[in-house]
């Protein structure tokens, strides 16, 4: 059967960016902007978006587009006599599978929370309502739920499944979170949190310099869905040559400032009707957004409404992201082993179903997946994309770089290989090496 394909390059441009955008946007985002220290953080994770995420992203395009293949098939083929490299693209496969067992549990909260949203029934206890439903057969269940909504739209396809779920849930969520913005910002009480946010403040920079700098590198590579081969999947299905410095640059824009919008949301809320971040971090950073946030749409006229825009958004951004990590995997069974999508799809569900329940009972497993694992399997599998892309592409991933790219794009192209040659893999690497260093 013939590969699919976009059917435009705004297909193309939704989907990677509706894989961008998800959890890592209003969940991790401000959870980790709160837990190292507010604006600092942000000025961090931003340098590192422009310098690493981006020229990252577009190495990951240029495997995809030249070989139109999924990572493993892509590095194998790619670098044709040498099977490590294959191995390589595995891993992002199995990174894969790893990242969706832990997302899929947060997308059943999101699901939880957007049903019970319509009757407000965690509005009075939100901090106990957490508890019950984050770990536990209830989590794992509403995983089950989340995984059933992933399973459905990747079994469409290209362009039935993904790229259609993708066109039809991106302008929503923008839509929604920009009118939650501009409410939560004139709550009495906001500015507090907007200070917390968007005040420079170098202290938390000087007190754990290490720290910040491996957060707000994990963080970048999460948001851009870096390191997986998700950018090299949803690449590999493109039709025409356009300019990938122009897609990823829209791209990385697109997901930084709906990043950005979502902290407009989240800070001016806990600080406004919360009185701050300490009164809702008690129960660990991960759930604070939960709790936090979900507790103070009580104190809000219309706050059913307003809690189900929020979850509505939350919801659509988390299922566009996790079909673009079922599809890694779907992809390498349909290209290498000749499986249909229809049975890939649906075998990986079951497998998923399984290790995503164990990370449902288990809230330490959860949090060592979802924090130091992720962070560690991200760094490294991108970091042997930008090898590969650097040493054995070489003056290859310059000419595919440069097909479709118009002028400005093409002068910065030397020096895009040369950064993915040196200093990027060399970044990644160290932050790697502190990333194990301190784990152990
Ligand atoms: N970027 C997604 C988010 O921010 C997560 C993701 C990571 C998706 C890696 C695919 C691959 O939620």
């Amino acid at each position: 059967m013939a590969r699919e394909s976009w059917t435009s390059r705004l297909g193309f441009i939704l989907a990677a960016v509706g894989s961008a955008v998800g959890l890592g946007n209003v969940w991790r985002f401000p959870w980790m902007t709160a837990e190292y220290g507010g604006s600092a953080f942000l000025v961090v994770y931003l340098c590192i978006v422009l310098l690493v995420g981006v020229p990252g992203l577009l190495a990951e395009f240029v495997i995809g587009r030249r070989s139109k293949r999924n990572p493993a098939g892509a590095l194998a083929r790619l670098a044709p006599g040498t099977k490590s490299w294959g191995f390589v693209g595995l891993f992002g496969v199995v990174t894969a599978l790893v990242l969706l067992s832990f997302y899929s549990v947060v997308g059943g909260w999101i699901l939880r929370y957007f049903a019970a949203s319509f009757t407000g029934s965690y509005f009075s206890q939100s901090g106990a309502y957490f508890e019950t439903i984050s770990f536990g057969w209830q989590a794992a269940a509403f995983h089950v739920g989340f995984l059933a909504l992933t399973a459905a739209i990747v079994l469409g396809g290209i362009r039935g499944g993904i790229e259609a779920a993708t066109k039809a849930m991106m302008p929503l969520i923008v839509v929604l979170l920009a009118v939650l913005a501009g409410w939560a910002i004139s709550q009495p009480g906001a500015g507090e949190g907007l200070s917390f946010y968007l005040n420079f403040d170098p202290a938390p920079i000087e007190e754990n310099p290490v720290g910040m700098l491996r957060a707000a590198a994990g963080q970048a590579l999460f948001t851009l869905s870096l390191g997986v081969g998700t950018m090299i999947t949803y690449a590999s299905y493109l039709g025409e040559d356009n300019s990938l410095a122009f897609d990823g640059s829209v791209i990385a824009i697109l997901n930084t400032g709906i990043g950005v919008l979502a902290g407009f949301v989240v800070f001016p809320l806990l600080f406004a009707l919360q009185g701050g971040l300490t009164n809702v971090t008690a129960g660990g950073e991960a759930g604070a957004i939960f709790i936090g946030v979900a507790g103070a749409f009580q104190q809000v006229p219309f706050g059913r409404a307003v809690a189900v825009a929020f979850f509505g958004a939350i919801l659509f951004a988390a299922l566009s992201s996790s079909i673009s990590m079922l599809e890694i995997p779907v992809a390498y069974l349909v290209d290498e082993h000749d499986v249909s999508r229809r049975s890939a799809t649906v075998g990986l569900a079951a497998l998923v179903l399984v290790t995503g329940s164990i990370c449902a009972f288990d809230p330490r497993l959860f949090d060592f997946v979802a924090g130091t694992l992720m962070d560690l399997m991200l760094t490294a599998g991108l970091a042997g994309f930008l090898v590969f892309t650097g040493w054995i592409l070489g003056t290859d991933a310059l000419a595919e770089y440069d097909s479709g790219a118009g002028g400005l794009a093409r002068s910065l192209g030397a020096p895009w290989l040369w950064s993915v040659r040196t200093i990027l893999p060399f970044f990644l690497l160290a932050t790697l090496a502190l990333n194990l260093y301190s784990l152990l």
